[in-house]
Protein backbone atom coordinates (compact mmCIF):
# COMPACT_ATOMS: atom_id res chain seq x y z
CA UNK A 1 0.00 0.00 0.00
CA UNK A 2 1.04 3.36 -0.83
CA UNK A 3 0.73 5.76 2.19
CA UNK A 4 0.65 9.66 1.99
CA UNK A 5 -0.29 12.49 4.30
CA UNK A 6 -3.09 14.32 2.67
CA UNK A 7 -4.27 17.59 4.04
CA UNK A 8 -8.21 17.70 3.95
CA UNK A 9 -9.21 20.28 0.64
CA UNK A 10 -12.16 22.46 1.27
CA UNK A 11 -12.10 24.82 -1.92
CA UNK A 12 -14.89 25.46 -3.88
CA UNK A 13 -18.53 25.85 -2.72
CA UNK A 14 -21.54 23.44 -2.36
CA UNK A 15 -25.03 24.48 -3.94
CA UNK A 16 -28.19 23.07 -1.95
CA UNK A 17 -31.18 24.12 -3.22
CA UNK A 18 -33.93 25.55 -1.62
CA UNK A 19 -36.29 26.14 -3.74
CA UNK A 20 -37.63 22.74 -4.91
CA UNK A 21 -41.09 22.16 -6.64
CA UNK A 22 -42.03 18.61 -5.75
CA UNK A 23 -43.46 16.49 -8.73
CA UNK A 24 -45.60 14.24 -8.06
CA UNK A 25 -46.55 11.82 -11.14
CA UNK A 26 -47.39 8.49 -11.38
CA UNK A 27 -44.44 6.47 -12.61
CA UNK A 28 -46.00 3.76 -15.34
CA UNK A 29 -47.22 7.18 -17.21
CA UNK A 30 -44.32 8.40 -17.92
CA UNK A 31 -42.34 9.01 -21.04
CA UNK A 32 -38.91 8.76 -18.68
CA UNK A 33 -36.59 10.17 -21.45
CA UNK A 34 -37.27 13.68 -20.31
CA UNK A 35 -35.69 12.99 -17.07
CA UNK A 36 -32.60 12.36 -18.17
CA UNK A 37 -31.33 15.38 -18.61
CA UNK A 38 -33.06 17.63 -16.25
CA UNK A 39 -31.46 19.77 -13.47
CA UNK A 40 -31.70 19.06 -10.08
CA UNK A 41 -31.32 22.47 -8.14
CA UNK A 42 -31.46 26.08 -8.97
CA UNK A 43 -28.70 27.48 -10.16
CA UNK A 44 -29.56 27.23 -13.88
CA UNK A 45 -27.38 29.74 -15.71
CA UNK A 46 -24.21 27.72 -14.21
CA UNK A 47 -25.74 24.37 -14.60
CA UNK A 48 -26.66 25.33 -18.35
CA UNK A 49 -23.17 26.88 -19.28
CA UNK A 50 -21.81 22.70 -17.92
CA UNK A 51 -23.64 21.52 -19.71
CA UNK A 52 -23.59 23.05 -23.07
CA UNK A 53 -20.04 22.96 -22.98
CA UNK A 54 -19.93 19.80 -24.91
CA UNK A 55 -19.23 20.20 -27.98
CA UNK A 56 -20.10 24.02 -29.00
CA UNK A 57 -17.49 25.99 -28.50
CA UNK A 58 -15.01 24.14 -30.35
CA UNK A 59 -14.73 23.01 -33.88
CA UNK A 60 -13.55 19.39 -34.81
CA UNK A 61 -10.38 19.12 -36.59
CA UNK A 62 -10.84 16.63 -38.62
CA UNK A 63 -13.34 16.37 -41.74
CA UNK A 64 -16.33 16.00 -39.58
CA UNK A 65 -18.86 13.23 -40.47
CA UNK A 66 -22.41 14.72 -40.07
CA UNK A 67 -22.52 12.70 -36.78
CA UNK A 68 -19.47 13.74 -35.25
CA UNK A 69 -20.66 17.66 -35.05
CA UNK A 70 -20.67 19.22 -31.66
CA UNK A 71 -24.05 20.18 -31.79
CA UNK A 72 -25.17 16.48 -32.28
CA UNK A 73 -24.01 15.81 -29.03
CA UNK A 74 -24.53 18.69 -26.78
CA UNK A 75 -28.07 18.45 -28.07
CA UNK A 76 -28.98 15.73 -25.59
CA UNK A 77 -27.87 19.10 -23.14
CA UNK A 78 -30.23 21.43 -24.56
CA UNK A 79 -33.71 20.88 -22.61
CA UNK A 80 -32.71 22.57 -19.49
CA UNK A 81 -36.46 23.82 -18.59
CA UNK A 82 -35.90 24.90 -14.68
CA UNK A 83 -38.20 22.36 -13.37
CA UNK A 84 -36.89 20.72 -10.41
CA UNK A 85 -38.03 17.81 -8.26
CA UNK A 86 -37.14 17.40 -4.30
CA UNK A 87 -33.42 17.34 -3.55
CA UNK A 88 -33.96 15.62 -0.02
CA UNK A 89 -35.96 12.36 0.26
CA UNK A 90 -38.08 13.39 2.85
CA UNK A 91 -36.97 16.76 3.61
CA UNK A 92 -38.47 19.26 1.19
CA UNK A 93 -38.83 22.35 1.80
CA UNK A 94 -41.84 23.39 0.61
CA UNK A 95 -44.98 23.74 1.90
CA UNK A 96 -46.26 22.29 -1.64
CA UNK A 97 -43.86 18.95 -1.44
CA UNK A 98 -45.06 18.31 1.99
CA UNK A 99 -48.50 18.25 0.65
CA UNK A 100 -47.96 15.97 -2.08
CA UNK A 101 -45.61 13.68 -0.62
CA UNK A 102 -48.35 13.33 2.02
CA UNK A 103 -51.14 12.61 -0.43
CA UNK A 104 -49.01 10.41 -2.82
CA UNK A 105 -46.39 8.55 -1.24
CA UNK A 106 -47.63 4.94 0.70
CA UNK A 107 -45.66 4.80 3.85
CA UNK A 108 -41.93 4.50 3.44
CA UNK A 109 -40.86 0.57 3.93
CA UNK A 110 -39.12 0.44 7.38
CA UNK A 111 -36.35 -0.95 5.37
CA UNK A 112 -35.33 2.38 4.52
CA UNK A 113 -34.57 4.21 7.84
CA UNK A 114 -32.71 1.11 8.87
CA UNK A 115 -31.05 1.59 5.52
CA UNK A 116 -29.99 5.09 6.14
CA UNK A 117 -28.91 4.10 9.94
CA UNK A 118 -26.28 1.78 8.05
CA UNK A 119 -25.50 4.08 5.32
CA UNK A 120 -24.33 6.65 7.86
CA UNK A 121 -22.40 4.11 9.79
CA UNK A 122 -20.54 3.35 7.47
CA UNK A 123 -19.22 6.64 6.59
CA UNK A 124 -15.19 7.24 6.87
CA UNK A 125 -13.91 10.36 8.26
CA UNK A 126 -10.49 12.16 7.17
CA UNK A 127 -9.31 14.36 9.56
CA UNK A 128 -12.91 15.30 10.90
CA UNK A 129 -14.39 15.04 7.49
CA UNK A 130 -16.42 12.73 5.90
CA UNK A 131 -14.54 11.25 2.93
CA UNK A 132 -15.97 8.17 1.70
CA UNK A 133 -18.00 4.82 3.03
CA UNK A 134 -16.40 1.56 4.24
CA UNK A 135 -17.11 -1.54 1.87
CA UNK A 136 -18.56 -3.35 4.65
CA UNK A 137 -19.64 -3.20 8.31
CA UNK A 138 -19.17 -7.20 9.25
CA UNK A 139 -16.93 -7.50 12.27
CA UNK A 140 -17.70 -11.15 12.37
CA UNK A 141 -15.36 -12.05 9.36
CA UNK A 142 -12.16 -11.57 8.59
CA UNK A 143 -11.82 -7.84 7.27
CA UNK A 144 -9.35 -8.27 4.21
CA UNK A 145 -9.92 -4.83 2.31
CA UNK A 146 -13.86 -5.16 3.25
CA UNK A 147 -12.84 -1.98 5.63
CA UNK A 148 -11.39 0.19 2.85
CA UNK A 149 -13.48 2.95 0.68
CA UNK A 150 -13.67 1.49 -2.86
CA UNK A 151 -13.91 3.77 -5.43
CA UNK A 152 -16.75 1.49 -7.31
CA UNK A 153 -18.60 1.12 -4.25
CA UNK A 154 -18.86 4.46 -2.92
CA UNK A 155 -20.68 5.55 -6.08
CA UNK A 156 -23.64 3.98 -4.86
CA UNK A 157 -23.22 5.62 -1.17
CA UNK A 158 -22.69 8.98 -3.27
CA UNK A 159 -25.50 8.44 -5.04
CA UNK A 160 -28.18 7.54 -2.43
CA UNK A 161 -26.44 11.14 -0.74
CA UNK A 162 -26.67 13.19 -3.54
CA UNK A 163 -30.29 12.10 -4.09
CA UNK A 164 -30.80 12.97 -0.70
CA UNK A 165 -29.51 16.34 -1.05
CA UNK A 166 -26.45 15.77 1.29
CA UNK A 167 -23.49 16.30 -1.93
CA UNK A 168 -20.55 17.07 0.96
CA UNK A 169 -19.09 13.54 1.36
CA UNK A 170 -19.42 13.32 -2.49
CA UNK A 171 -17.42 16.15 -3.24
CA UNK A 172 -14.59 15.35 -0.17
CA UNK A 173 -14.66 11.70 -1.78
CA UNK A 174 -13.47 12.91 -5.25
CA UNK A 175 -11.42 15.77 -4.12
CA UNK A 176 -10.15 13.10 -2.21
CA UNK A 177 -9.50 10.55 -4.65
CA UNK A 178 -8.05 13.08 -7.47
CA UNK A 179 -5.14 13.60 -5.06
CA UNK A 180 -4.41 9.75 -4.37
CA UNK A 181 -4.13 10.00 -7.95
CA UNK A 182 -1.57 12.03 -8.26
CA UNK A 183 0.54 9.81 -5.95
CA UNK A 184 3.63 8.23 -7.52
CA UNK A 185 1.86 4.49 -8.30
CA UNK A 186 4.32 1.64 -8.28
CA UNK A 187 4.47 -2.32 -8.42
CA UNK A 188 7.57 -3.85 -7.75
CA UNK A 189 9.80 -1.70 -9.62
CA UNK A 190 7.06 -0.91 -12.26
CA UNK A 191 5.62 2.16 -12.20
CA UNK A 192 1.80 2.63 -12.59
CA UNK A 193 0.57 5.07 -15.46
CA UNK A 194 -0.22 8.58 -14.04
CA UNK A 195 -4.09 8.73 -14.43
CA UNK A 196 -4.60 5.60 -12.41
CA UNK A 197 -7.52 5.68 -9.74
CA UNK A 198 -7.29 3.50 -7.01
CA UNK A 199 -9.45 0.53 -6.10
CA UNK A 200 -9.70 1.93 -2.42
CA UNK A 201 -8.00 3.30 0.11
CA UNK A 202 -8.17 3.67 3.93
CA UNK A 203 -7.41 6.01 6.63
CA UNK A 204 -5.28 4.99 9.07
CA UNK A 205 -5.34 5.91 12.85
CA UNK A 206 -2.18 6.64 14.90
CA UNK A 207 -3.04 6.99 18.36
CA UNK A 208 0.29 7.68 19.98
CA UNK A 209 1.13 10.69 17.56
CA UNK A 210 -2.42 11.39 17.22
CA UNK A 211 -2.46 11.90 13.05
CA UNK A 212 -4.32 10.41 10.47
CA UNK A 213 -2.87 9.03 7.39
CA UNK A 214 -3.99 7.48 3.93
CA UNK A 215 -3.51 4.16 2.42
CA UNK A 216 -4.28 3.32 -0.99
CA UNK A 217 -4.87 0.45 -2.75
CA UNK A 218 -3.71 0.91 -6.87
CA UNK A 219 -3.37 -2.80 -7.28
CA UNK A 220 -0.59 -3.31 -5.76
CA UNK A 221 -1.96 -5.00 -2.78
CA UNK A 222 -4.72 -6.49 -4.24
CA UNK A 223 -5.64 -10.20 -4.08
CA UNK A 224 -4.33 -11.29 -8.09
CA UNK A 225 -2.90 -7.86 -8.43
CA UNK A 226 -5.80 -6.59 -10.29
CA UNK A 227 -6.06 -3.31 -11.86
CA UNK A 228 -8.68 -1.15 -11.46
CA UNK A 229 -9.57 -0.31 -14.25
CA UNK A 230 -13.02 0.75 -14.25
CA UNK A 231 -12.10 3.43 -10.97
CA UNK A 232 -11.41 6.66 -13.31
CA UNK A 233 -14.61 5.88 -15.11
CA UNK A 234 -16.52 5.62 -11.86
CA UNK A 235 -14.69 8.86 -10.81
CA UNK A 236 -15.95 10.51 -13.70
CA UNK A 237 -19.19 9.10 -13.92
CA UNK A 238 -19.27 10.60 -10.89
CA UNK A 239 -18.54 13.58 -11.01
CA UNK A 240 -20.86 14.37 -13.49
CA UNK A 241 -23.29 13.12 -11.37
CA UNK A 242 -22.12 15.85 -8.41
CA UNK A 243 -22.57 18.17 -10.96
CA UNK A 244 -25.75 17.82 -12.34
CA UNK A 245 -27.34 17.43 -9.03
CA UNK A 246 -25.77 20.02 -7.51
CA UNK A 247 -25.63 22.52 -10.16
CA UNK A 248 -21.79 22.71 -8.70
CA UNK A 249 -19.64 23.48 -11.97
CA UNK A 250 -17.04 25.01 -10.20
CA UNK A 251 -15.47 21.56 -8.74
CA UNK A 252 -15.39 19.95 -12.02
CA UNK A 253 -13.86 23.27 -13.62
CA UNK A 254 -11.20 23.45 -10.85
CA UNK A 255 -7.67 22.79 -13.05
CA UNK A 256 -7.07 19.89 -10.91
CA UNK A 257 -10.30 18.34 -11.55
CA UNK A 258 -9.58 18.81 -15.18
CA UNK A 259 -6.37 17.75 -15.47
CA UNK A 260 -7.51 14.29 -13.62
CA UNK A 261 -10.22 14.09 -16.28
CA UNK A 262 -7.42 14.65 -18.83
CA UNK A 263 -5.22 11.86 -17.28
CA UNK A 264 -7.55 9.22 -16.83
CA UNK A 265 -8.70 9.37 -20.31
CA UNK A 266 -5.11 9.43 -22.01
CA UNK A 267 -4.63 6.19 -20.43
CA UNK A 268 -7.38 5.00 -22.86
CA UNK A 269 -7.13 7.05 -25.86
CA UNK A 270 -3.04 6.83 -26.61
CA UNK A 271 -2.71 5.00 -29.50
CA UNK A 272 -0.97 1.75 -29.94
CA UNK A 273 -1.16 -1.86 -31.59
CA UNK A 274 -4.96 -1.85 -31.42
CA UNK A 275 -7.57 -2.60 -34.01
CA UNK A 276 -10.92 -2.16 -32.35
CA UNK A 277 -11.60 0.82 -30.58
CA UNK A 278 -12.50 -1.29 -27.57
CA UNK A 279 -10.48 -1.62 -24.39
CA UNK A 280 -7.66 -4.19 -24.01
CA UNK A 281 -8.14 -5.57 -20.18
CA UNK A 282 -6.21 -7.59 -17.88
CA UNK A 283 -8.81 -9.93 -15.79
CA UNK A 284 -10.69 -8.98 -13.06
CA UNK A 285 -9.94 -5.01 -13.42
CA UNK A 286 -13.45 -4.01 -12.56
CA UNK A 287 -16.47 -5.44 -10.43
CA UNK A 288 -15.59 -8.82 -11.30
CA UNK A 289 -11.99 -8.40 -9.44
CA UNK A 290 -10.93 -12.26 -9.74
CA UNK A 291 -9.92 -14.54 -12.38
CA UNK A 292 -13.43 -14.90 -14.42
CA UNK A 293 -12.46 -15.21 -18.29
CA UNK A 294 -13.38 -11.59 -18.58
CA UNK A 295 -9.60 -11.04 -20.21
CA UNK A 296 -10.29 -9.31 -23.84
CA UNK A 297 -12.98 -6.67 -24.28
CA UNK A 298 -15.37 -7.07 -20.98
CA UNK A 299 -18.57 -5.66 -21.55
CA UNK A 300 -18.54 -3.97 -18.13
CA UNK A 301 -15.21 -2.09 -18.91
CA UNK A 302 -16.42 -1.18 -22.79
CA UNK A 303 -20.37 0.20 -21.19
CA UNK A 304 -18.46 2.15 -18.44
CA UNK A 305 -15.39 3.37 -21.18
CA UNK A 306 -18.35 4.60 -23.54
CA UNK A 307 -20.10 6.53 -20.36
CA UNK A 308 -17.49 8.02 -18.67
CA UNK A 309 -15.92 9.52 -22.66
CA UNK A 310 -20.29 11.01 -22.88
CA UNK A 311 -19.48 12.37 -19.16
CA UNK A 312 -15.96 13.98 -20.12
CA UNK A 313 -17.65 15.67 -23.17
CA UNK A 314 -19.61 17.45 -20.80
CA UNK A 315 -17.47 18.10 -17.85
CA UNK A 316 -13.91 18.96 -20.17
CA UNK A 317 -13.46 22.88 -20.78
CA UNK A 318 -13.48 23.41 -24.78
CA UNK A 319 -10.37 25.32 -24.52
CA UNK A 320 -6.13 25.17 -23.78
CA UNK A 321 -5.56 20.89 -23.47
CA UNK A 322 -8.78 19.88 -22.69
CA UNK A 323 -9.54 20.97 -26.71
CA UNK A 324 -7.47 18.00 -28.58
CA UNK A 325 -9.06 15.68 -26.26
CA UNK A 326 -12.53 16.17 -26.74
CA UNK A 327 -11.19 15.40 -30.43
CA UNK A 328 -10.44 12.57 -29.76
CA UNK A 329 -12.93 11.94 -27.81
CA UNK A 330 -15.21 11.98 -30.59
CA UNK A 331 -13.71 9.66 -32.76
CA UNK A 332 -13.45 7.38 -30.32
CA UNK A 333 -17.20 7.86 -28.84
CA UNK A 334 -18.28 6.94 -33.21
CA UNK A 335 -16.00 3.86 -33.48
CA UNK A 336 -16.82 2.83 -29.56
CA UNK A 337 -20.66 2.71 -30.15
CA UNK A 338 -20.61 1.44 -34.02
CA UNK A 339 -18.74 -1.27 -32.95
CA UNK A 340 -20.81 -1.98 -29.94
CA UNK A 341 -23.99 -2.25 -31.44
CA UNK A 342 -22.89 -4.27 -34.24
CA UNK A 343 -20.39 -6.94 -32.94
CA UNK A 344 -21.16 -7.05 -29.51
CA UNK A 345 -25.20 -7.17 -29.67
CA UNK A 346 -26.82 -10.66 -30.11
CA UNK A 347 -30.20 -11.27 -30.77
CA UNK A 348 -32.24 -14.65 -32.08
CA UNK A 349 -31.75 -13.51 -35.50
CA UNK A 350 -27.78 -12.95 -35.36
CA UNK A 351 -27.45 -16.00 -33.02
CA UNK A 352 -29.19 -18.06 -36.13
CA UNK A 353 -26.46 -15.64 -38.54
CA UNK A 354 -23.09 -17.31 -35.79
CA UNK A 355 -24.83 -20.58 -36.12
CA UNK A 356 -24.84 -20.87 -40.05
CA UNK A 357 -21.61 -18.87 -39.95
CA UNK A 358 -18.37 -19.79 -42.21
CA UNK A 359 -15.02 -19.94 -40.88
CA UNK A 360 -11.43 -18.99 -42.42
CA UNK A 361 -12.59 -15.92 -44.35
CA UNK A 362 -10.31 -13.67 -45.29
CA UNK A 363 -10.36 -10.27 -46.52
CA UNK A 364 -13.51 -7.41 -46.09
CA UNK A 365 -15.49 -9.08 -47.51
CA UNK A 366 -15.60 -11.65 -44.25
CA UNK A 367 -18.85 -11.80 -43.03
CA UNK A 368 -18.02 -14.22 -39.70
CA UNK A 369 -15.15 -10.90 -39.38
CA UNK A 370 -13.80 -12.37 -36.25
CA UNK A 371 -14.03 -15.84 -37.33
CA UNK A 372 -15.92 -17.20 -34.43
CA UNK A 373 -16.43 -21.09 -34.54
CA UNK A 374 -20.04 -22.06 -34.66
CA UNK A 375 -19.06 -25.16 -32.37
CA UNK A 376 -17.95 -22.73 -29.90
CA UNK A 377 -21.62 -21.81 -29.25
CA UNK A 378 -22.62 -23.09 -26.01
CA UNK A 379 -25.90 -24.80 -25.87
CA UNK A 380 -27.32 -22.76 -23.17
CA UNK A 381 -27.49 -20.20 -25.19
CA UNK A 382 -29.90 -22.02 -27.86
CA UNK A 383 -31.88 -22.24 -25.25
CA UNK A 384 -31.65 -18.76 -23.10
CA UNK A 385 -32.11 -16.38 -25.90
CA UNK A 386 -36.16 -15.24 -26.46
CA UNK A 387 -38.18 -14.88 -29.40
CA UNK A 388 -38.12 -11.33 -28.49
CA UNK A 389 -35.24 -9.63 -26.81
CA UNK A 390 -31.25 -9.63 -27.02
CA UNK A 391 -28.17 -8.46 -25.51
CA UNK A 392 -24.57 -7.56 -25.47
CA UNK A 393 -22.46 -9.99 -25.31
CA UNK A 394 -19.38 -10.67 -22.30
CA UNK A 395 -16.49 -10.23 -24.91
CA UNK A 396 -15.88 -10.54 -28.38
CA UNK A 397 -11.99 -10.95 -29.54
CA UNK A 398 -10.08 -12.76 -32.29
CA UNK A 399 -12.44 -16.89 -32.71
CA UNK A 400 -13.71 -15.84 -29.43
CA UNK A 401 -17.36 -14.80 -28.24
CA UNK A 402 -18.10 -15.05 -24.57
CA UNK A 403 -22.07 -15.38 -24.27
CA UNK A 404 -22.54 -15.13 -21.00
CA UNK A 405 -24.73 -12.42 -19.69
CA UNK A 406 -23.58 -9.55 -17.45
CA UNK A 407 -25.78 -7.24 -15.53
CA UNK A 408 -23.82 -3.97 -15.18
CA UNK A 409 -22.19 -4.06 -18.67
CA UNK A 410 -25.91 -4.11 -19.89
CA UNK A 411 -27.59 -1.72 -17.37
CA UNK A 412 -24.83 0.89 -18.21
CA UNK A 413 -25.12 0.00 -21.62
CA UNK A 414 -28.66 1.30 -21.55
CA UNK A 415 -28.14 4.01 -19.39
CA UNK A 416 -25.33 5.94 -21.28
CA UNK A 417 -27.45 5.21 -24.47
CA UNK A 418 -24.25 3.19 -25.57
CA UNK A 419 -27.41 0.55 -26.65
CA UNK A 420 -29.83 2.20 -29.26
CA UNK A 421 -34.01 2.22 -28.00
CA UNK A 422 -34.43 -0.62 -30.04
CA UNK A 423 -31.29 -2.57 -28.12
CA UNK A 424 -32.51 -1.09 -25.00
CA UNK A 425 -36.19 -2.03 -24.75
CA UNK A 426 -34.67 -5.70 -25.88
CA UNK A 427 -32.45 -6.37 -22.81
CA UNK A 428 -35.36 -5.26 -21.01
CA UNK A 429 -37.55 -7.94 -22.91
CA UNK A 430 -34.75 -10.66 -22.32
CA UNK A 431 -34.68 -9.50 -17.93
CA UNK A 432 -38.54 -10.31 -18.46
CA UNK A 433 -38.57 -13.10 -20.05
CA UNK A 434 -35.56 -14.58 -18.37
CA UNK A 435 -36.97 -13.30 -15.00
CA UNK A 436 -36.11 -17.10 -13.33
CA UNK A 437 -32.76 -17.17 -14.35
CA UNK A 438 -31.64 -13.54 -13.87
CA UNK A 439 -33.88 -12.52 -11.29
CA UNK A 440 -34.93 -15.74 -9.21
CA UNK A 441 -35.17 -15.44 -5.45
CA UNK A 442 -32.82 -12.42 -5.15
CA UNK A 443 -32.01 -9.62 -7.69
CA UNK A 444 -29.72 -10.01 -9.31
CA UNK A 445 -27.26 -12.45 -11.30
CA UNK A 446 -24.09 -10.62 -12.25
CA UNK A 447 -23.36 -13.01 -15.20
CA UNK A 448 -25.68 -15.54 -16.50
CA UNK A 449 -25.00 -18.89 -16.42
CA UNK A 450 -22.17 -20.01 -14.03
CA UNK A 451 -18.96 -21.44 -15.23
CA UNK A 452 -19.02 -25.25 -14.14
CA UNK A 453 -16.62 -28.35 -13.72
CA UNK A 454 -13.68 -28.33 -16.47
CA UNK A 455 -14.56 -24.97 -17.84
CA UNK A 456 -14.67 -23.46 -14.39
CA UNK A 457 -10.66 -25.09 -13.74
CA UNK A 458 -9.34 -23.80 -16.47
CA UNK A 459 -10.97 -20.38 -16.88
CA UNK A 460 -10.83 -19.49 -12.86
CA UNK A 461 -7.59 -21.58 -11.90
CA UNK A 462 -10.07 -23.90 -9.61
CA UNK A 463 -10.92 -20.55 -7.51
CA UNK A 464 -13.31 -22.10 -4.51
CA UNK A 465 -14.79 -18.80 -3.94
CA UNK A 466 -15.90 -18.92 -7.70
CA UNK A 467 -17.41 -21.92 -7.68
CA UNK A 468 -20.82 -22.28 -9.88
CA UNK A 469 -23.24 -20.07 -8.82
CA UNK A 470 -21.60 -17.95 -6.63
CA UNK A 471 -20.08 -15.01 -5.84
CA UNK A 472 -18.59 -13.79 -9.45
CA UNK A 473 -19.91 -16.64 -11.08
CA UNK A 474 -23.30 -16.18 -11.15
CA UNK A 475 -23.80 -15.35 -7.81
CA UNK A 476 -26.68 -12.61 -7.41
CA UNK A 477 -25.71 -9.43 -6.17
CA UNK A 478 -28.10 -7.06 -4.50
CA UNK A 479 -26.16 -3.90 -5.31
CA UNK A 480 -27.42 -4.50 -9.03
CA UNK A 481 -31.02 -3.88 -8.01
CA UNK A 482 -30.35 -0.13 -8.16
CA UNK A 483 -29.05 -0.28 -12.15
CA UNK A 484 -31.86 -2.62 -13.34
CA UNK A 485 -34.27 0.26 -11.49
CA UNK A 486 -32.55 3.07 -13.50
CA UNK A 487 -32.54 0.89 -16.58
CA UNK A 488 -36.02 0.05 -16.18
CA UNK A 489 -36.95 3.77 -15.35
CA UNK A 490 -35.34 4.78 -18.61
CA UNK A 491 -36.57 2.13 -20.69
CA UNK A 492 -40.42 3.20 -18.75
CA UNK A 493 -41.08 0.14 -17.16
CA UNK A 494 -40.80 0.78 -13.80
CA UNK A 495 -42.99 -1.99 -13.01
CA UNK A 496 -39.93 -4.51 -13.61
CA UNK A 497 -37.71 -2.61 -11.14
CA UNK A 498 -40.80 -3.11 -8.41
CA UNK A 499 -40.83 -6.70 -9.11
CA UNK A 500 -37.65 -6.96 -8.35
CA UNK A 501 -37.04 -4.93 -5.63
CA UNK A 502 -40.48 -6.45 -3.34
CA UNK A 503 -38.66 -9.33 -4.00
CA UNK A 504 -35.50 -7.99 -2.41
CA UNK A 505 -37.02 -6.38 0.30
CA UNK A 506 -39.01 -9.75 1.36
CA UNK A 507 -35.11 -11.00 2.24
CA UNK A 508 -32.34 -8.74 2.25
CA UNK A 509 -33.00 -7.28 6.13
CA UNK A 510 -33.95 -10.41 7.76
CA UNK A 511 -30.29 -11.50 6.22
CA UNK A 512 -28.40 -8.78 7.68
CA UNK A 513 -28.27 -6.92 3.97
CA UNK A 514 -25.16 -9.47 2.73
CA UNK A 515 -22.68 -8.77 -0.25
CA UNK A 516 -24.11 -11.84 -2.71
CA UNK A 517 -26.36 -14.87 -2.40
CA UNK A 518 -25.54 -18.04 -4.19
CA UNK A 519 -27.59 -20.84 -5.83
CA UNK A 520 -29.10 -20.62 -9.23
CA UNK A 521 -32.16 -19.12 -7.85
CA UNK A 522 -29.83 -16.64 -5.84
CA UNK A 523 -31.76 -18.52 -2.76
CA UNK A 524 -28.89 -18.84 -0.37
CA UNK A 525 -26.87 -16.01 1.61
CA UNK A 526 -23.39 -16.18 -0.31
CA UNK A 527 -20.82 -18.43 1.31
CA UNK A 528 -18.91 -16.14 2.31
CA UNK A 529 -20.30 -13.40 1.41
CA UNK A 530 -20.04 -10.39 4.20
CA UNK A 531 -22.81 -8.86 5.59
CA UNK A 532 -23.94 -5.31 6.13
CA UNK A 533 -22.31 -4.65 2.79
CA UNK A 534 -22.65 -1.26 2.26
CA UNK A 535 -23.59 -1.25 -1.56
CA UNK A 536 -26.34 -3.71 -0.93
CA UNK A 537 -27.76 -1.24 1.80
CA UNK A 538 -27.23 2.16 -0.86
CA UNK A 539 -27.74 0.21 -3.58
CA UNK A 540 -31.51 -0.19 -2.25
CA UNK A 541 -31.93 2.97 -0.96
CA UNK A 542 -30.98 4.27 -4.54
CA UNK A 543 -33.40 2.09 -6.48
CA UNK A 544 -36.32 3.27 -4.47
CA UNK A 545 -35.34 6.86 -4.28
CA UNK A 546 -35.13 6.37 -8.24
CA UNK A 547 -38.52 5.28 -7.94
CA UNK A 548 -40.24 7.48 -5.81
CA UNK A 549 -38.39 10.61 -7.70
CA UNK A 550 -37.89 9.13 -11.42
CA UNK A 551 -36.14 12.73 -12.06
CA UNK A 552 -33.34 11.39 -10.35
CA UNK A 553 -32.22 9.83 -13.51
CA UNK A 554 -30.96 12.92 -14.80
CA UNK A 555 -27.59 12.26 -12.84
CA UNK A 556 -27.02 8.82 -13.93
CA UNK A 557 -28.16 8.32 -17.10
CA UNK A 558 -27.47 10.00 -20.53
CA UNK A 559 -29.89 10.72 -23.32
CA UNK A 560 -29.56 8.83 -26.85
CA UNK A 561 -27.55 10.73 -29.31
CA UNK A 562 -29.27 9.59 -32.30
CA UNK A 563 -26.40 10.63 -34.75
CA UNK A 564 -24.31 7.38 -33.52
CA UNK A 565 -27.11 5.25 -34.71
CA UNK A 566 -25.97 2.61 -36.83
CA UNK A 567 -27.64 3.10 -40.21
CA UNK A 568 -27.82 -0.62 -40.96
CA UNK A 569 -29.28 -3.55 -38.59
CA UNK A 570 -27.26 -5.56 -36.49
CA UNK A 571 -27.30 -8.50 -39.06
CA UNK A 572 -27.25 -6.79 -42.04
CA UNK A 573 -23.81 -5.18 -40.68
CA UNK A 574 -22.04 -8.13 -40.41
CA UNK A 575 -22.23 -8.23 -44.49
CA UNK A 576 -21.38 -4.31 -44.88
C1 LIG B 1 -15.19 -7.60 -3.81
C2 LIG B 1 -15.95 -7.34 -5.10
C3 LIG B 1 -15.66 -5.94 -5.60
C4 LIG B 1 -15.98 -4.92 -4.53
C5 LIG B 1 -15.23 -5.26 -3.24
C6 LIG B 1 -15.64 -4.38 -2.08
O1 LIG B 1 -13.82 -7.60 -4.05
O2 LIG B 1 -15.61 -8.27 -6.06
O3 LIG B 1 -16.42 -5.69 -6.75
O4 LIG B 1 -15.64 -3.65 -4.96
O5 LIG B 1 -15.50 -6.60 -2.86
O6 LIG B 1 -16.99 -4.52 -1.82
Amino acid sequence: MSTLNVEVLQNGSVHNGDSIINEGHELDEYDFSRFVDRPRLLNLERQRSCDEKSLNDFSVGFSPHPSLRADNFSRAFDNLDGLYSPGRRSGCNTPMSHFVYAMMAPDPHPMIAEAWDDLRRALVYFRSQPVGTIAALDSSDEKLNYDQVFVRDFVLSALAFLMNGEPEVVKNFLLKTLRLQGWEKKIDRFQLGEGVMPASFKVLHDPIRNTETLMADFGETAIGRVAPVDSGFWWIILLRAYTKSTGDTALAEKPECQKGIRLILSLCLSEGFDTFPTLLCADGCSMIDRRMGVYGYPIEIQALFFMALRCAMILLKHDGPGKDLIERIVKRLHALSYHMRNYFWLDLKQLNDIYRYKTEEYSHTAVNKFNVMPDSLPDWVMDFMPLHGGYFVGNIGPSHMDFRWFCLGNCVAILSSLATQEQSSAIMDLIESRWEELVGDMPLKVCYPAIEHHEWRIVTGCDPKNTRWSYHNGGSWPVLLWLVTAACIKTGRPQIARRAIELAETRLSKDGWPEYYDGKQGRYIGKQARKHQTWSVAGYLVAKMLLEDPSHLGMIAIEEDKHLKPVLRRSSSWTA
